[in-house]
């Protein structure tokens, strides 16, 4: 399988590729300003179309995994125009060179394309972003759907071992903040699915496999707090929990509104996948022994 993945230094695309190349497979990682460790790189902005065109031409992928986006939540409410470039023209590029060359398009989307006012969603539930960001991801979606042979697939809260491309994931924060004894705020009222970067790669690799289409709530299987995930990891790496502090999101002056409850329900995954969401002790243990061989 020659596959092209955006994103591919990035938190999930980093982990994608390198499950794709143990598996044998011919793996484009496509990056914009971090040059990935692994795979064969191509530079792509996928704002522009040429460079979409170029990165095809080189890669000629029977595949696509379009995870790039611009990810910054506040950052795309305060620079519209940048959003959209990239969210929704970008991902219309990656489209028209998706159906130029007949690959199928795996879209990497999120939880915040839903309101947040009822938590545990499911894909058939009505989608309604609270803020900017889920817009234009959710425009993104529609973008994808125009193509027949596609995938939709919504995660939430990715986290994993390895900081990637210079953001560090909020598991890695708490756990880097609790051994130098520092105190971390963490929301008691926002709940999401918490989704393990490598869990959530073998799921993307399995529907790649089995080009699996439609859409999927791809995170990890347990609704929980911010607050509760801090606390979890603090007891799982033998932490001390007493210095997490529990805080309101109205005491925090965001930019972008969040959603309340942006929980995932992901019983079409579990039914349907060999490769199951993982709860957030089994995730958590998995975290542990990944930092335990690459601290
Ligand atoms: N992180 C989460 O908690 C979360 C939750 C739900 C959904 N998602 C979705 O999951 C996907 C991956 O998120 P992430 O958090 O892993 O990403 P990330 O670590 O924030 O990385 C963003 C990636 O997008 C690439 N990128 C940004 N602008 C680009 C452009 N113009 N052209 C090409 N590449 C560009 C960056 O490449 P360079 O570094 O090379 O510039 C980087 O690899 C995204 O689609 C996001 O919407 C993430």
């Amino acid at each position: 399988m020659r596959i092209l993945v955006t994103e591919a230094s990035g938190l999930l695309g980093s982990k994608l590729v390198e499950i794709l190349l143990r598996k044998g497979y011919a793996v484009y990682a496509g990056y914009n300003e971090n040059k990935p460790k692994a795979g064969l790189p191509v530079k792509l902005d996928v704002s522009n179309e040429g460079d979409v065109e170029r990165a095809f031409e080189i890669s000629r992928p029977e595949v696509v995994v379009h995870a790039a986006a611009l990810t910054n939540v506040d950052a795309c409410e305060l620079n519209k125009e940048l959003a959209w470039s990239i969210n929704v023209v970008g991902t219309r590029n990656i489209v028209k060179l998706s159906k130029k060359y007949s690959a199928f398009l795996i879209y990497i989307s999120t939880d915040y394309v839903f309101k947040g006012d009822k938590g545990m969603y499911s894909e058939s539930d009505p989608t309604e972003p609270v803020n900017y960001y889920g817009y234009t991801k959710l425009k993104g979606e529609e973008e994808v759907r125009l193509l027949e042979e596609h995938c939709i697939a919504r995660t939430s809260v990715i986290y994993g071992s390895i900081p990637a491309a210079g953001k560090v994931n909020f598991a890695l924060w708490v756990i880097d903040k609790l051994r130098k004894g520092e105190k971390v705020r963490a929301l008691t009222d926002q709940w999401n699915s918490p989704t393990l970067n490598v869990n959530l790669a073998e799921m993307i690799v399995e529907i790649a496999e089995r080009r699996l289409l439609g859409t999927f709530h791809l995170a990890g299987a347990t609704r929980i707090s911010r607050y509760d995930f801090a606390r979890l990891i603090a007891r799982k790496f033998n932490l001390d929990e007493r210095l997490i502090q529990p805080i309101a999101s109205n005491e925090i002056s965001w930019i972008a509104q969040r959603p309340r409850d942006s929980s995932l329900n992901v019983e079409k995954a579990s039914r349907t996948l060999k490769i199951k969401p993982l709860d957030i002790h089994r995730s958590l243990e998995i975290l542990r022994s990944e930092l335990e061989c690459h601290p």
